[in-house]
């Protein structure tokens, strides 16, 4: 079994089959990250997903009886990281299960219903193993309500819970194994899709990070951070502060080929000067694939036809994700063709509104199909919104 320090185990579980994460899409699947430290007391810190409570058991049983097990510690309820929880505190009686006060102790008990006895820890609060320590580290809504993280402070090791972790399942355990083409792409999308709506939150929750200067950051996904920490800190500073680079991503869906013009005279006026342009179909495409683009993105233009009277359902399911994410100071532009009734433009820039972006207006429309001045209108318009972006991130 990996040993990260002395005593300090990597129990955890792969799974290599997911491929979808509450609408997230896993192409490489996850890891379910769970540590044992073993000390004059036995901690496992988070466990894992209930169908791979076997394989947690197989490696804990490496290193000791399960029933030895003195403190159980919960960094979050989310259930990819407690649903093994009940089988864990079968195999360990004697064990205390240690979470936050009051979101911790109310969600565990509200998921299962077993009225466990807690120990409840906050912000700054010290559990001693024997000759080492775990302290505590408060992070909350980055990103439950009783998220924290915890520290090993004589080893230095900081158990970060969903904080610098990636879907994605390897063989290696550690980021600087694995290449950095794949690993820094996937840390991008965990973020956009996990952290961007708790931005605020992440960033007390890297300045908390810093502070501590840990030699290892071990996250409950994915691989863990030690050569390569910086450049985990330095991006999750960017993206807390929400800083852009010149890049506009273009998101549309069509039914004849309309909107899919509409879409390329945006590509076109914002290539024009000299922006990285991503363009997306959404019949096809992942939200959180392109969520992961826009996460540094200065612009989003967003384009539909019109369906029904509304907007195309794959742009609005589309916007419906877009809006849970209240991505930071990025510019929006609405377009759309239309037949009888022009609406589709218009409802996407408010649903843009709602979502916090800066919406320029005019939207664009075209009825039917866009003729050369629709599309030079798409053009220019792109063309200002990609030299505000250029200006933003200089
Ligand atoms: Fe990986 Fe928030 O659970």
């Amino acid at each position: 079994m990996l040993e990260l320090a002395k005593g300090v185990y990597w129990v955890g579980a792969m799974d290599w089959g997911l491929r979808d994460f509450h609408g997230y899409a896993t192409p490489r699947g996850t890891t379910y990250n769970a540590y044992l430290i073993v000390d004059e007391k036995t901690a496992l810190i988070d466990g894992v997903k209930a169908p791979f409570k076997d394989e947690l058991f197989r490696n804990i049983t490496e290193i000791c009886d399960p029933s030895a097990i003195d403190y159980v510690i919960s960094l979050h309820v989310e259930r990819d990281h407690s649903s093994a929880l009940p089988f864990v505190m079968e195999r360990a009686p004697g064990a205390t299960l240690v979470t936050t006060e009051r979101f911790g102790e109310q969600g565990l008990e509200a998921n299962f219903h077993r009225g466990w006895r807690f120990h409840s820890v906050k912000d700054g609060d010290r559990l001693s193993l024997g000759w080492r320590h775990i302290s505590f580290i408060a992070t909350p809504l980055a990103h439950w309500p009783d998220s924290m993280m915890a520290y090993l402070e004589e080893d230095s090791v900081l158990f970060s819970s969903d904080l610098y972790g990636q879907h994605l399942a390897t063989s290696p355990r550690f980021a600087d194994q694995v290449a950095s083409e794949i690993l820094r792409p996937e840390a991008a999308k965990y973020y956009a899709n996990i952290f961007m709506p708790y931005s605020s939150q992440a960033g007390r929750a890297l300045e908390k990070t810093r502070a501590l200067a840990p030699k290892l950051i071990v996250p409950s996904h994915g691989l863990m951070w030690r050569k390569d920490m910086d450049w985990v800190l330095e991006s999750y500073g960017r993206w807390t502060q929400g800083l852009t680079v010149p890049r506009v991503v273009v998101v549309y869906d069509t039914m004849y080929g309309s909107t899919e013009m509409m879409a390329q005279a945006m590509r076109q006026g914002a290539e024009g000067e000299g922006v990285e342009v991503q363009l997306y179909r959404l019949t096809g495409s992942s939200a959180s694939d392109i969520m992961a683009h826009i996460l540094e993105a200065g612009a989003v233009c967003i384009g539909s036809p019109v369906l029904h009277g509304g907007i195309y359902p794959t742009v609005a399911a589309f916007l419906s994700y877009l809006r849970g994410f209240r991505p930071k100071g990025k510019l929006g532009v609405a377009f759309s063709s239309y037949g009888w009734v022009g609406i589709a433009a218009k409802a996407i820039s408010q649903e843009m509104e709602d979502a916090g972006m800066e919406v320029v207006q005019p939207s664009l429309e075209a009825n039917f199909v866009p003729d050369e001045e629709a599309l030079d209108r798409c053009r220019q318009a792109a063309a200002v919104v990609a030299r505000r972006v250029k200006a933003a991130a200089a």
